[in-house]
């Protein structure tokens, strides 16, 4: 038997609802702050994601060359997808753009669990605004987006002029393994790294740094930093709006176009695998023959999100079956129409079954049951048996359907 590929899954009804329903309120708390989809191709040019971040990302991407023998990738993420089409398509319109997506991202990763080679993501680019207000503007629409999914989660921010303050005179290659071992918590593995280059106390302020949970303490630590004003402000608008965070200066992120304030929302239940959010301010744009334009964004690990929500958070729909007679069909026929006009998911026999079968059957799929018989057929009303207490009553159609309606309410 075939199996799908490793690292991808399927997705049955049951789940997808779930993973609609949770979507659309992603999508919704994105309308409200003005941030509207865009789509970008689920390949590119493999050169869009090894021009910043080098060849090593190949060993993570799935990487093919077309019939034309040009060089492609999957999309790992998407931002840069964003920020190319940003400049191919949108350079000349009124900033800041507020854009966002959901869509799905692949990376050769090993799989277990909240780890997947295909994944999707629900993420935003806020293009054109270098201001404190849009850092801010950022993490607060992340904090809004998780909070209306109903996962908990703990939010973490930082900056990256801290630890680039304390790292300046290093090489940039070195620069990015000391950043990957704080990242990591690695501090051996950053001893070593401050060994071999003979900067061996660079090593107690960076752990400092990456321990340090106040802001002035971070000042101290790190030195003068130019973009201090700005920083203070993001916080205190952070603060105004209430949102809760922690300060967390060891935030190095992964991907490397990060420029300032960076963010990671982490959730409780996942174990190692528990990042549910990343993000931060960036610039990309003059890599892909653009000005050089300021951006912030996110995305959420929509994936990981489901495995913390479980299967709690999903409201099923109503399922009324339309149970009948031969003599009963065309009424039967006609209470279906007007109960899926109204909105209500009614299913009939498509199998011929005998009335006891068809009940039967409805026991096992359906919240209603509505039985038309040759006494509706004429009488032009429905019998509706709620399927879970057995409890049955004859009505007209339309206050069958507001009963059910009251159910589904529920
Ligand atoms: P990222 O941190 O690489 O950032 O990915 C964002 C989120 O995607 C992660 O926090 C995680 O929840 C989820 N994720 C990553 N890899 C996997 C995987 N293999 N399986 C399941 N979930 C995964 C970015 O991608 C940036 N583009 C975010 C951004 C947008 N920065 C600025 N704008």
């Amino acid at each position: 038997m075939l199996q799908k590929p490793r690292g991808t899954r399927d997705f049955l009804p049951d789940e997808m609802e779930a993973r609609r329903t949770i979507e659309w309120r992603m999508r919704e708390v994105a309308r409200r702050w003005g941030y509207r989809e865009v789509c970008t191709p689920e390949f590119e040019d493999l050169e869009l994601f090894t021009m910043r971040s080098g060849e090593g990302i190949i060993e993570e991407m799935y990487v093919f060359e077309d019939k034309g023998g040009r060089k492609l990738a999957l999309r790992p993420e998407i931002t840069a997808s964003v920020i190319r089409m940003y400049i191919n398509e949108a350079k000349v319109a009124p900033k800041p753009l507020r854009w966002c997506y959901f869509a799905d991202c692949f990376r050769y990763e090993r799989p277990q669990k909240g780890r997947y080679r295909q994944f999707w993501q629900f993420g935003v680019e806020l293009i054109g605004a270098d201001t404190a207000l849009a850092d801010a503007e950022v993490i607060l629409l992340a904090a809004e987006m998780l909070n209306a999914t109903g996962v908990t989660y703990e939010l973490k921010v930082g900056h990256l002029s801290f630890m680039k303050n304390l790292l300046e005179d290093l090489e940039p290659s070195v620069q990015r393994r000391v950043m990957a071992h704080l990242d990591k918590k690695d501090f051996d593995g950053l001893k070593g790294t401050l060994e071999s280059i003979h900067k061996p106390d660079l090593g107690n302020s960076l752990i400092s740094l990456v321990e340090c949970r106040d802001l002035a303490e971070a000042f101290e630590i790190a030195g003068t930093i130019p973009e201090k004003e700005r920083i203070h402000q993001t916080i205190n608008t952070l603060d105004a709006a209430g949102v809760d965070y922690t300060l967390n200066f060891g935030i190095a992120r992964g991907l490397d176009y990060y420029t300032g304030m960076v963010f990671e929302g982490f959730a409780q239940n996942l174990g190692a695998e528990n990042q549910i959010l990343g993000g931060g301010a960036y610039r990309l744009a003059h890599l892909f023959g653009g000005d050089d334009v300021a951006s912030c964004g996110f995305a959420i690990g929509f994936d990981r999100v489901m495995v913390s929500l479980g299967e709690t958070q999903h409201k099923k729909d109503t399922v009324v079956a339309i149970v009948c007679t031969n003599e009963g069909r065309i009424h039967a026929r006609e209470v279906a129409r007007i109960f899926r006009a109204a909105g209500i998911r009614s299913e009939m026999d498509l199998m011929e079954r005998g009335l006891g079968a068809q009940l039967a059957h409805a026991s096992r799929t359906a919240d209603f049951a509505i039985v038309i018989g040759r006494r509706e057929a004429e009488s032009g009303n429905v019998t509706l048996k709620n399927l879970h207490s057995g409890e049955q009553k004859t009505l007209d159609p339309e206050s069958a359907i507001a009963e059910v309606g009251l159910h589904g309410a529920r």
